[in-house]
């Protein structure tokens, strides 16, 4: 049994629901792209098997926990464009990770922050987390802008953390505190909130 399948997720244009065996040609398609995985320690896919374990991966976090990743879709065609996932749960110190990315085909439409927005209200209520973490290479700035839209602070850099298509490449350290949540939620519904 599945135990900690995730709860579908819904925004004005997304569906996040859980991956099903199904998903792996559009999966492929993603991850295949080199831009998609510019900035990734691993080379763009080749095998469709590659898909088949990120899938096999979100399953066995459905049934073990420690995982809980969701297939990003368009609401009103079902299109996958897209993953976000929390992973390395603490729980006595209620945090855990993010990860995502989006096929390049979707970018620059705010999806991402629109998906995340909604995962990351579900981690904070649903899943009674306190802080969320996220490592990026300070050079992806398309994603370093994201993470400071949805109100991560950078909290450090260390150097050399990763290789990347062999090259050294360092950590952007990203936190975003269940406090920070709050407060960014009541100054967006306050009437003196510019924008
Ligand atoms: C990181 C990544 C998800 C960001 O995607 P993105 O499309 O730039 O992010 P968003 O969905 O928030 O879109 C924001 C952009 O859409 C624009 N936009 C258009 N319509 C919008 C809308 N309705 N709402 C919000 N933004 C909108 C914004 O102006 C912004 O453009 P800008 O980046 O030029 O300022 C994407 O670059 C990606 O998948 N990269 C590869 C994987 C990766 O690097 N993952 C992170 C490493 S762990």
């Amino acid at each position: 049994m599945l135990e900690n399948l995730p709860t579908v997720l819904t925004t004005a244009r997304l569906t996040l629901r859980p991956f099903t065996e199904g998903d792996a040609a559009p999966l492929f398609r993603i991850f295949s792209d080199d831009e998609v995985v510019r900035f990734w320690s691993a080379g763009a896919w080749t095998e469709i098997v590659q898909a088949e374990a990120m899938i096999e991966e979100a399953m066995a976090g459905y049934q073990e926990g420690g995982l809980c990743r969701y297939a990003i879709t368009l609401a009103d065609t079902g299109e996958l464009i897209g993953i976000c996932n929390l992973r390395g749960f603490f729980e006595q110190n209620r945090r855990c990770e993010l990860g995502y990315a989006l096929g390049s085909a979707h970018w620059g439409r705010g999806y991402a922050f629109e998906a995340l927005e909604a995962l990351l209200g579900h981690a904070f209520s649903a899943l009674d987390m306190n802080r969320i973490e996220a490592d990026i290479d300070p050079r992806n700035d398309a994603s370093a802008r994201l993470l400071e839209r949805l109100g991560f602070r950078q909290e450090g850099t260390m150097p050399e953390r990763w290789i990347v298509h062999g090259e050294k490449a360092d950590t952007a350290f990203y936190g975003l505190l269940k406090r920070y949540w709050d407060e960014r939620a009541l100054s967006r519904s306050s009437p003196d909130a510019a924008g």
